[in-house]
């Protein structure tokens, strides 16, 4: 077999949002891949990086009080204990903002200018005066032109689903300041796509791309404008690098990102003297594959390849897609306490689980996926501990304890071994085509077949018998050789579960040959649990602590909002903040979406009553009139007001929180104060004209 060269990536993960399980779907389908590659002894290199630009990056750091630097390196330290937790093994874990990507990105970008791809054209856009900032479609809210709607983004209704231009939008208002945006003229970078459109044709017809995806993308060249021209330029302030020859222009960050998987390689090959260009030129004998969801497709399968074309670089081998991942049947949601963070699940459950699960639902399609909790117990127990790991611990033990470790010189059943080691070829076949979920049913017939043969030699009974010792002997030797071809098989998807058995199976590390030969007359080493099972119990404690841990709305919206992108401005929405927010003053911890933020009923109140409460440095007892309704409210104000002088004043209390039991009783909501502390708390008041019980808007 000769020895492939193979460049690989995952998609770059946004640096201001934290992996979840949604990530781990593509980042372990990748992983699985690259191990299996090089478990075939291919030079197989796998790149990834934090996508470390844009609009909401920016923001994100401003509300944090940081720079961008310091976000993006704290994301990145996160992001990398994360995918390292689930033994994901890159080469090289980079980052965008780098010195490789700013030259690979500027030499792109002039050399598609130098040859006419890039075209400037004045276009006006939302500007939000207040701010100082042009608008992303996406920071502006209003009415939809069609349904009416209230608090639509500037591109599309997720009520009624109608698209159009922010211009069209009722009442438009900037997520950012919260003013009405004014519309204004600026100069900006198109890069011509259309002028690739026979090479794209070309290159959707071919291989690299999924025929699903392909045909999906096609219709892209059907539409009236053709292929439209793509705007790579971005207005200061924005946080990226700034586009040769301007000023105060900036490149999209989505002409940076797919750079960033050229630069996180370059990265690796300054490091380990690899030859890029050997990767990268035109003519490359070697192959390069992106893993990502198919929601991206269209900057992967239109405008990477235009790019690379254009930049004079090799395209890709392959770009896979696969489809979002839903939880007990539905979109992960954070209402519902199915939005996991992969930290929250690594703090109780064993990664390797995960990896065989999702291998288990895996195919090379882009149809979604879905964890259900309960079937990922059902089949963790009953294949990994219950078949593989079984099989080896029902042999283990005769040759530990009775043959001093040593396995017998021949096997007894070697036409059952032959089997096993001719299944090498066609679970090869279904890994390298990403038939994951085919792979491991194949692997598990052999486990079902392996248990089947101890069952049916039962050496505990031979055991029994001092004559029969030596074919004890030979029935577990042959059962720890079907087990060492199973983990062989499943090395890939198991690393962990794989180490621990090669160091119990004492000789050396597996390799896909591994299978072709038996292990015979030599020492394994005492056994010990190879995995347990996994317990309901830690099921639920993982997603009770995941569902105390805060989540910024834009990880929700990206997996809530699961529609494919519809274009640039689509995508670019998807780490945006969602919710207007003052962009000094304190750090914003955590946004909420609107539906959360919906959810809270406030209203006007009359404070009838206020006193002082016995025992309480800081509280106060209000007495709260809802326009009909009376309420019992501790509020923590004693050290900013005389209760007296809060008699008779309205105020705007959270009406529909839940009751909390309080050492001097139950109090029935929260009144709405603001102010650092101490004597400056000032409790919010309506203007004139509003009544007890009226809803806040
Ligand atoms: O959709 C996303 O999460 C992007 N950050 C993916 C970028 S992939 C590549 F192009 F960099
Ligand atoms: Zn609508």
């Amino acid at each position: 077999m000769t020895q492939r060269r193979i460049l690989v990536t995952s998609a770059l993960p946004y640096a201001n949002g934290k992996i979840h399980l949604g990530h781990m779907v593509e980042h372990i389908q990748t992983d699985i891949w690259v191990r299996f590659q090089r478990l075939r002894g291919h030079e197989c290199y796998y790149v990834c990086a934090d996508d470390a630009h844009g609009t909401p990056i920016m923001l994100r750091a401003r509300q944090e009080g940081i720079t961008p630097e310091q976000l993006i390196s704290r994301v990145r330290e996160e992001h990398e204990r994360d995918f390292a937790g689930f033994n994901i093994s890159y080469d090289n874990y980079y980052t965008t903002h780098s010195e490789e990507n700013r030259h690979f990105s500027e030499f792109i970008y002039r050399t598609a200018r130098d040859q006419g791809h890039v075209e400037q054209r004045t276009i006006r856009q939302a500007y939000d005066e207040q701010a100082g900032m042009f608008l992303p479609d996406r920071f502006i809210k209003g009415e939809c032109p069609r349904c009416g709607s209230p608090d639509q983004y500037g591109d599309n209704c997720e009520v009624c689903g109608a698209t159009y231009a922010p211009t069209d939008l009722k009442n438009p208002v900037s997520v950012l300041s919260g003013t009405r945006p004014v519309e204004r003229e600026t100069d900006h970078y198109f890069f011509r796509l259309g002028q690739f459109e026979d090479f794209l044709r070309t290159f959707l017809g071919s291989p690299a791309v999924q025929k699903e995806i392909a045909n999906k993308q096609m219709e892209w060249f059907a539409s009236d404008q053709g292929l439209a021209d793509w705007d790579v330029s971005r207005d200061a302030p924005y946080w990226g690098f700034r586009i040769p020859d301007t000023d105060d222009k900036y490149f999209y960050v989505w002409l940076d990102a797919p750079i960033g998987y050229l630069a996180s390689f370059k990265n690796l090959c300054t490091r380990e003297s690899i030859d890029f260009d050997a990767f990268l030129k035109p003519d490359s004998q070697a192959e390069m594959h992106h893993f990502i969801g198919k929601d991206i497709a269209y900057f992967h399968t239109l405008f990477w390849p235009a790019l690379l074309k254009a930049g004079g670089f090799r395209i890709p081998t392959g770009v896979h897609c696969h489809g979002f991942l839903t939880v007990n049947g539905a979109k992960m949601s954070k209402s519902r306490g199915t939005f996991i963070q992969a930290e929250s699940y690594l703090r109780h459950l064993n990664p390797e689980w995960l990896r065989y699960y999702f291998a288990g639902k895996l195919g090379n399609g882009v149809d979604d996926i879905d964890l259900n909790l309960d079937d990922f117990i059902a089949r963790v127990n009953s294949d990994l501990v219950g078949k593989v790991v079984n099989i080896a611990s029902r042999c283990a033990g005769f040759i530990n304890k009775r043959f001093d470790s040593q396995l017998a010189d021949s096997l007894p059943d070697a036409a059952l071994y032959q089997q096993f080691s001719d299944a090498a070829g066609h679970i090869a076949e279904l890994y390298e085509t990403r038939r994951y979920q085919q792979a491991m049913r194949e692997i598990m017939a052999l486990a079902d077949r392996a248990n089947q043969y101890v069952d049916e030699q039962k050496p505990w009974v031979l055991a029994k018998d001092p004559e029969q010792l030596a074919e004890v002997q030979a029935v577990c030797t042959q059962g720890l050789n079907l087990f060492r071809v199973i983990v062989t098989y499943l090395k890939p998807v198991l690393p962990r579960l794989a180490a621990d058995a090669e160091q119990f199976l004492n000789a050396g590390v597996l390799n896909w040959n591994s299978a072709a030969s038996p292990l015979l007359g030599c020492r394994v080493n005492p056994f010990t649990a190879l995995m347990t099972r996994v317990d309901k119990a830690q099921v639920e404690a993982m997603l009770a602590d995941n569902a105390t841990a805060a989540l910024p709305a834009s990880q929700q919206q990206q997996q809530d909002g699961g529609a494919e992108a519809t274009g640039a401005e689509a995508a670019e929405a998807e780490n945006m903040p969602a919710t207007a927010g003052p962009l000094a003053g304190d750090p914003i911890s955590a946004t909420i979406s609107y539906e959360d933020f919906a959810r809270i009923d406030l209203r006007v109140v009359k404070i009838t009553r206020a006193a002082a409460v016995e025992g309480a440095d800081k509280l106060v007892r209000l007495t709260l009139d809802l326009g009909g309704e009376t309420r019992n409210v501790f509020a923590g104000i004693k050290s900013a007001y005389d209760p007296a002088e809060l008699e008779g004043r309205l105020t705007v209390m959270v009406a529909n929180l839940a009751p909390r039991k309080m050492r001097f009783g139950v109090s029935e909501g929260m009144v709405l104060a603001a102010g650092p502390g101490g004597s400056e708390v000032f409790i919010l008041g309506p203007d004139p004209g509003a009544c007890p019980g009226m809803r806040v808007k």
